[in-house]
């Protein structure tokens, strides 16, 4: 398989879903609003987005099967699996406030082949495949060489409020006056990209599904970086956290995790 023209068509795909949701965003409405959970929001948009990536990659690669965050595709048995949030930073983009994302992996057994995230307000394309390096826009991407104190790192508030509320209350009293600075960008997969990008420099959430970080993780290894889950390991993939860094701050953040009681 050519991992390196099967990502670039993948990054077409991306593109493809990334112009509808834009044209959707100038028309859309709170109306149009769903909730799946309390405070976990949906709309058509996510869903449009999903059934046009969904038949592109069928015609791609018809013997892979799906991964989805809105479910719509079915076919999860199969050896190769798309892993797809067709619209990463929902929140984000039912308030207009950038960034929000599609996200695109393709996953065989525990190895994420190529990753593809297409962030929509700044029109940026960051993807890669395995052992072919990481790029944006075709610009190849490295991790930063910050050391905890000067790094920025990113924190997200995911759904599961009541399960998280300790861990996040803990990493911030933590880093919050120890580390350069803290920030929440709302979209886990383009959370990923910043780090692979070298403009964040660690990001760590838990509760997540693997829509969110497949791509990105696969992105930020190729560009440097470490990808773990939250106990500190290498076999992430299964799970429901992540904590990626430049590598160089990644034992400052594993630490403090396995501190939380
Ligand atoms: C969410 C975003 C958010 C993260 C949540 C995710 P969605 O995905 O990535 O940043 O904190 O954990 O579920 O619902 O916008 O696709
Ligand atoms: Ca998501
Ligand atoms: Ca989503």
């Amino acid at each position: 398989m050519d991992l390196e023209k099967l990502t670039l068509s993948v990054c077409e795909i991306a593109r493809r879903a990334g112009d509808y949701i834009r044209v959707e965003r100038k028309k859309f409405s709170l109306d149009s609003v769903e909730r799946k959970h309390a405070h976990d929001y949906v709309s058509y948009v996510d869903k449009g987005s999903e059934r046009l990536i969904v038949s592109a990659l069928r015609e791609l690669l018809s013997e892979a099967g799906f991964i989805t965050e809105e479910g719509l595709a079915g076919h999860d048995t199969e050896q190769m699996l798309w892993v797809v949030d067709p619209l990463d930073g929902t929140t984000n983009f039912i308030h207009q406030y950038a960034p929000y994302a599609v996200s695109i992996a393709l996953l065989k057994g525990k190895d994420i082949l190529l990753g593809v995230v297409y962030e929509i307000c700044a029109d940026e394309c960051f993807y890669a495949w395995q052992g072919g390096g990481a790029y944006l826009d075709g610009k190849p991407l490295h991790v930063s060489n910050q050391q905890i104190q000067d790094a920025v790192l990113c924190f997200q508030f995911p759904y599961n409020s009541e399960a998280y509320k300790p861990v996040i209350k803990y990493l911030i009293d933590v880093f919050y006056g120890y580390a350069g600075s803290i920030r929440a960008c709302g979209s886990a997969a383009m959370a990923l990209c910043q780090v692979a990008a070298g403009r964040l420099d660690g990001y760590a959430e838990q509760y997540i599904g693997q829509w969110d970080y497949m791509a990105g993780s696969r992105i930020v290894m190729e560009a440097g970086g470490k990808v773990t889950d939250y106990a500190g390991s290498d076999d992430f993939t299964q799970g429901n956290s992540v904590v990626a860094t430049n590598g160089i701050i990644q034992q400052d953040i594993l630490s403090a995790l396995r501190e939380i009681k």
